[in-house]
């Protein structure tokens, strides 16, 4: 049983998945599956052109909205791009930054995860930072060292008072779409190691506000495991959150 500080959260990242007809009926789902969010949150991240609509077929219910993406400048040349505050007008109120993928297939670089984080939580979009290592770093035991990297270089620029509006993802990047999951034991060391530094960086009552999810083939059977190791406070799930089947006993897992 763990002793939960912090309300858990279960996020799905549809990438580049569903289309918009499959997307609307999803989210119809999940929200009429919701109950009043009190004891879990729940957010999903759909592909930013159906973000109007999938908002407002959430509207009315607990169920978070958010993008898979931003870019940290409010307006400009900056062709392809969409603003946090643009993300905002159409119904977001979360949003994924340095997802590995945007990391290793765009070549994202960590000095733009600190303006990011910085613009999303001035523009009110809540902030999921995913952090993890390659198969390489792990091999290499360099784990540790590439995690406190992604963290300091996020982190930047934030203040103890807003680490509540904030929540990082650990994807081990070797653990995502490969149905190799992380161990428990490796889950736990390095949620704890992401808490020490929070907790040298901001002071223990700051760092204890911020909630590390675990993902990288999250399923079914496997959630109520990882959910019931005691520095994991939710969980990211991408394959499947693409179906109600796998998603909706993710979403409720028994936290007894
Ligand atoms: P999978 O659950 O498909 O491994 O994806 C994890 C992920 O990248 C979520 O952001």
């Amino acid at each position: 049983m763990t002793n939960r500080l912090r309300k858990p959260y279960i996020a799905g990242n549809w990438k580049m998945n569903l289309d918009r007809s499959k997307c609307l009926a999803l989210v119809k789902v999940i929200k009429g599956r919701l109950r009043d969010g009190n004891d879990r949150e729940v957010g999903v991240f759909v592909p930013s052109l159906y973000l109007a609509d999938v908002s407002a077929v959430a509207q009315g219910s607990p169920l978070g909205i958010g993008s898979q993406n931003m870019w940290f400048e409010d307006s400009g040349a900056f062709t392809g791009e969409l603003a946090a505050r643009m993300l905002r007008e159409v119904g977001a109120d979360r949003v994924l930054v340095g997802h590995s993928e945007r990391r290793q297939l765009f070549q994202e670089p960590d000095s733009w995860m600190s303006k990011k984080l910085r613009n999303s939580l001035d523009h009110d979009l809540l902030p999921i930072y995913c952090i993890g290592e390659t198969l390489d770093e792990r091999k290499a035991n360099r784990t540790d060292r590439t995690i406190k990297r992604q963290l300091e270089s996020g982190f930047e620029t934030l203040r103890a008072e807003e680490t509540h509006r904030i929540t990082i993802a650990y994807e081990p990047i070797w653990a995502i779409g490969t149905g190799e999951t992380a161990t428990a034991e490796q889950v736990a060391a390095v949620h704890k190691m992401i808490r020490r530094w929070l907790v040298q960086r901001f002071g223990e009552p700051a760092a204890n506000m911020v909630r590390i999810l675990y993902g990288g083939s999250v399923k079914p059977d496997n959630a109520k495991q990882l959910m019931a190791i005691d520095e994991v406070d939710g969980l990211l799930v991408g394959g499947a959150s693409l179906q109600a089947e796998t998603f909706l006993p993710i979403i409720e897992f028994d936290a007894r």
